[in-house]
């Protein structure tokens, strides 16, 4: 199988070395021209993980372009003696280009960067407490209380084992840690897989053994950017999904995780109309990728992942159904105490009381950590319109991977006096038990 391989390619010493030292590239780069003393440092944590035993075989001799003169030869086996060697020379002179270096994708190699990648991979997973936002931090306080979290890290372990298996993929991830600028080689995959198998482990509402169904939709929230690397990752497309899911494809992944990866932001159908309004052109498993999505997304975009406000505005998409309501009751009852959690979702029942084709009630507020009070509506023809305006100056925007999904326009705005009272009643009834 290894025969199959294309060779792997770094464009040079640092690109090679970050899966190694477990950094990036750029990091590294950054480090080492500024301070050559480390170069020392970093060839003895070689030495001392026992890269000269992991069969790097050079499949093409180094050059050093300045002068086109070969550094190794073909066929050299890459040890840490030449690594001091080419790092020196590379730091010597920061226009220096030394590369790029091919390695040949022996069965020892793979062997070595399967055991590297797995380290990586259950190391982010088995810390959450890394996770930087609010959010996210409370996510997985909540699922770990519940037993969601530990599930999830078991069967994460099993969807990094099954990648594993196949050397394309081992070398396609340490691909994807080489070419990463970032501190986080797999960007917000392995968070998005352990939300992504906490939620789809409640939304089946089960309490038999799903675990392979976790495993599918873990897989695919693992994999449904890797074709986002390096500074890719700052600028994502909207032709990613597709990118990412026919590479997927090619890694052998299952039709099932590869329709998920297509669809994983999938919040409008294809006349534009909110996804959930056309029935069955998402199955349970895309709904709930699509909410985490939506949820990581919010949590690295919004004040610091504010948990609250989080909540609301994924309640928000969820009321205009872009977004499944299940799945973010799940999120919100997870991200917030009980109260909140219960205010947000009657919201929902009220706002649905609402009938009229024009009208399109909003909750408010819905930015910040206030429980919101009032509906507002711009339905200048509905008699449950009142003289009380509020004026939104700035458009509250709802952005998922730089595309705009829905947003509350800057604007006038009327307190509906149909819906409002309702909701004012529900605050009084939960004052009332003394926890309002
Ligand atoms: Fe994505």
């Amino acid at each position: 199988m290894g025969g199959l391989l294309n060779d792997i390619e770094y464009a040079d010493i640092f690109e090679l070395l970050a899966p190694e030292l477990e950094q990036s590239a750029s990091a590294l780069r950054a480090a080492l021209q500024k301070d050559g003393t480390g170069i020392s440092s970093v060839v003895q944590s070689l030495e001392s993980s026992g890269f000269d035993d992991s069969g790097m075989i050079l499949s093409a001799p180094v050059i050093d372009h300045g002068q086109a003169i070969p550094l190794v030869a073909e066929g050299a086996k890459l040890t840490t003696r030449y690594v001091k060697a080419l790092l020196g020379r590379q730091c010597q002179d920061v226009n220096t280009a030394i590369g790029p270096l091919k390695i040949a994708p022996t069965e020892a190699l793979v062997a070595h960067y399967r055991s590297k990648m797995r380290r990586v991979l259950n190391a982010i997973v088995a810390d959450v407490s890394r996770a930087r936002s609010q959010g996210l931090r409370r996510f997985y306080g909540a699922a770990d209380s519940s037993g969601h979290l530990k599930v999830a890290q078991e069967c994460f372990a099993e969807v990094s084992e099954k990648l594993l298996e196949s050397p394309e993929c081992v070398t396609s991830l340490v691909r994807m840690v080489a070419a990463s600028a970032r501190r986080d080689p797999f960007g917000d995959g392995p968070d998005a897989a352990l939300v992504a198998m906490v939620l789809f482990h409640q939304y089946l509402d089960r309490p038999g053994d799903d675990r392979g169904a976790l495993v599918t939709i873990g897989t695919a929230a693992l994999l449904q950017d890797i074709s986002l690397s390096g500074e890719n990752l700052q600028r994502a497309t909207a032709q990613h999904a597709a990118q990412s899911a026919g590479m997927a494809a090619t890694l052998g992944a299952s039709p099932r995780v590869v329709g998920l990866i297509r669809q994983h932001h999938t919040m409008t159908d294809p006349q534009g109309r909110p996804a959930l309004m056309s029935r069955g052109f998402l199955t349970p498993e895309a709904k709930v990728l699509v909410a985490t999505n939506a949820f990581t997304d919010e949590c690295s975009q919004s004040a610091n992942g504010n948990p609250f406000e989080v909540a609301k505005k994924l309640s928000h998409l969820a009321a205009q159904r872009y977004v499944d309501t299940r799945a973010v009751r799940i999120l919100c009852r997870l991200l917030l105490p009980k109260l909140k959690a219960y205010v947000l979702e009657q919201s929902d029942r009220i706002a649905a009381q609402c009938t009229r084709a024009e009208a399109t009630p909003i909750l408010w507020p819905i930015l910040g950590d206030k429980v919101p009070t009032v509906f507002l509506c711009q339905d200048s023809l509905c008699q449950h319109r009142t003289e009380q305006v509020s004026h939104i100056s700035r458009p509250v925007v709802f952005q998922v991977e730089g595309q705009e999904v829905a947003s509350v326009s800057a604007g006038d705005y009327s307190t509906c006096s149909a819906l409002t009272p309702h909701l004012r009643a529900l605050h009084v009834a939960l004052q009332g038990r003394g926890r309002g």
